[in-house]
């Protein structure tokens, strides 16, 4: 049967959509992310503008999105509110600078609060694709995100569909929604590798108001070659499971990894592949990077599950041109279901994730730089950390030169507390806070995990004091910060 639907211009889509709507657009870090629309949108935005009217809309994604989405909308000066998660230069300034409004979100909790309404009304979905049928049936491409429920819960929809991506990802998604409480069931996944949803968005057809052809490839940014610092870490983190494995702690099967985004995360999941005593293993995850795929087919990862494929350009090739070898080891979930406390918990996930800064208690900044300036959002790290079988945050001890000790007397923002956090991994150690009492975790994070350059100084800020539960010293905790604010270097604060 011949598809139904109006053939558009991205220029005609853009012209459909009305200042003050809220969109919910397709893309996962930036996987599977609209393109074509978002970049006409911002077009618009800007003659608008010049023409002296307003024009801004509201971007609710399910996590960060390429530079045609966020960047182009940023640099239009487009986008009134965001949510959950961004990662672009342009939007990060607008939004530490004040002109846009973003709320950091939990990726698990995104799509119940669009579809319990707390987020407004949703005009429009605007969903890439590889395919859609006559009747309603809406193919995905590397992500599922939050695009099931922005394509349920929005009045339209309007589709990208991008022939760069092949129909034959038909079979990659797994696309399942729970129903809202007091009607919630138990979500049935029992494996990693359960199937319990549908291989497409069904949606009634009359809801799509048209289709913008497309020819593009994801804009993922790729990776670098890890460094001494990240082989490091990576090389920590593996004998730290390894150990587990040992003592018993962690079954011989193994358990589902979660692991976070970025080159740490890769370069942790390379070490992991080539440790002689870590067995082939399942991963249960949020993002699936380079490392995992060529980790598959040397079978040390024997099926991965997440929201997004999110691979270089030449990795995704590799992949569409083996479509039946990774069908049954891949499979795509929206992000309500990977990141779901329920799933985390059940599974026994352990779960890997990057710290901006640590303090001495073990409480962890992914977000904010000098406890102010948003760098990309919470995404699912607190998802997975407060729900894991064990739960590890890992950075380099130090940044911007060694200049900034990612070891801190107190976070100048708070993620993840205490409660969540168990094991942190720097280049120089492993600091296992299973047990311990925030003294003990003093001690251990300091001569474990800090710089040598910040040793004698994060000892010299514990000695302050000598009493209280949590030994603090309220009037310099963040002396080391305001140091590095006034001098641009964190080295040599005198406690006296
Ligand atoms: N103080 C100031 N800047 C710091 C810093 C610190 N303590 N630690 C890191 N930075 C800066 C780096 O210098 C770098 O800056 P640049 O972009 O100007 O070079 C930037 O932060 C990114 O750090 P990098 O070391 O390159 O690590 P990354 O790319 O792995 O990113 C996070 C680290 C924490 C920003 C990133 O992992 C993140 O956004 N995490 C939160 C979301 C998440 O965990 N998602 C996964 C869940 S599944």
């Amino acid at each position: 049967m011949k598809n139904p639907y109006t053939v558009l211009t991205a220029e005609e889509a853009a012209e459909l959509i009305n200042d003050g709507d809220t969109i919910g657009f397709s893309g996962f870090t930036p996987a599977g992310a609209a393109k074509v629309i978002p970049k006409a949108l911002a077009d618009r935005a800007k003659k608008e503008h010049e023409a002296g009217r307003s024009f801004k809309v509201a971007v609710v994604t399910g996590a960060s999105t390429g530079d045609s989405l966020d960047g182009a909308l940023a640099r239009a000066d487009a986008i009134s509110w965001r949510t959950p998660y961004q990662s672009d230069k342009n939007l990060r300034k607008s939004i530490n600078e004040g002109k846009t409004e973003f709320f950091d979100m939990h990726l698990s909790a995104l799509p119940q609060t669009v579809r319990y309404g707390f987020l407004g009304k949703f005009q429009w979905a605007v969903v890439e694709a590889c395919d859609v049928t006559p009747e309603g049936e809406i193919v995905l491409t590397t992500s599922v995100g939050a695009t099931p429920t922005f394509c349920n819960t929005a009045d339209k929809i309007l589709i990208e569909l991008n022939r760069f991506h092949p129909k034959g990802l038909h079979g990659f998604h797994d696309i399942y929604e729970p129903q809202d409480p007091p009607h919630r069931k138990p979500i049935p996944i029992e494996r990693p590798t359960d199937r319990i949803g549908s291989p497409v968005i069904k949606v009634d057809p009359s809801k799509i108001v048209g289709i913008v052809e497309s020819n593009l490839p994801d804009e993922s940014g790729g990776f670098v070659a890890p460094d001494e610092s990240t082989l490091k870490i990576g090389k920590n983190v593996a004998e730290f499971f390894a150990a587990e494995m040992k003592n018993g702690h962690i079954p011989s099967e193994f358990l589902p990894l979660q692991s976070g985004v970025g080159n740490i995360a890769n370069a942790v999941l390379g070490a992991l592949g080539s440790h002689p005593d870590i067995p082939p293993f399942e991963m249960y995850t949020e993002v699936i990077q380079d490392s995992v795929i060529s980790l598959m087919k040397e079978k040390k990862v024997l099926f991965a599950t997440g929201v997004s494929l999110t691979v270089s350009d030449e990795v995704l090739l590799d992949v569409y041109e083996n479509l039946d070898f990774f069908r049954p080891k891949l499979l795509l979930r929206p992000q309500e279901i990977t990141n779901n406390p329920e799933m985390v918990r059940r599974l026994g996930i352990l779960s890997i994730n990057t710290a901006i800064e640590v303090d001495l208690f073990g409480n962890v900044n992914s977000t904010h730089v000098m406890g102010k300036s948003l760098m990309n959002g919470i995404g699912g790290s607190g998802d997975f950390t407060r729900n894991a079988y064990i739960s590890i945050f890992t950075c380099p001890s130090t940044a911007k030169g060694g200049k900034i000790s990612s070891i801190v007397p107190l976070v100048s923002h708070m993620d993840h507390s205490e409660h969540s956090v168990q094991i942190i991994v720097t280049e120089q150690g492993v600091a296992d806070l299973r047990g311990k009492g925030p003294t003990e975790r003093a001690r251990l994070i300091i001569d474990n995990c800090a710089h040598p350059d910040f040793r004698d100084e994060l000892h010299g800020y514990f000695d302050l004091t000598k009493d209280g539960h949590t030994p603090q010293t309220l009037g310099s905790a963040f002396t080391m910060h305001q140091k590095f604010l006034e001098t641009g270097d964190m080295r040599g604060v005198d406690w006296r």
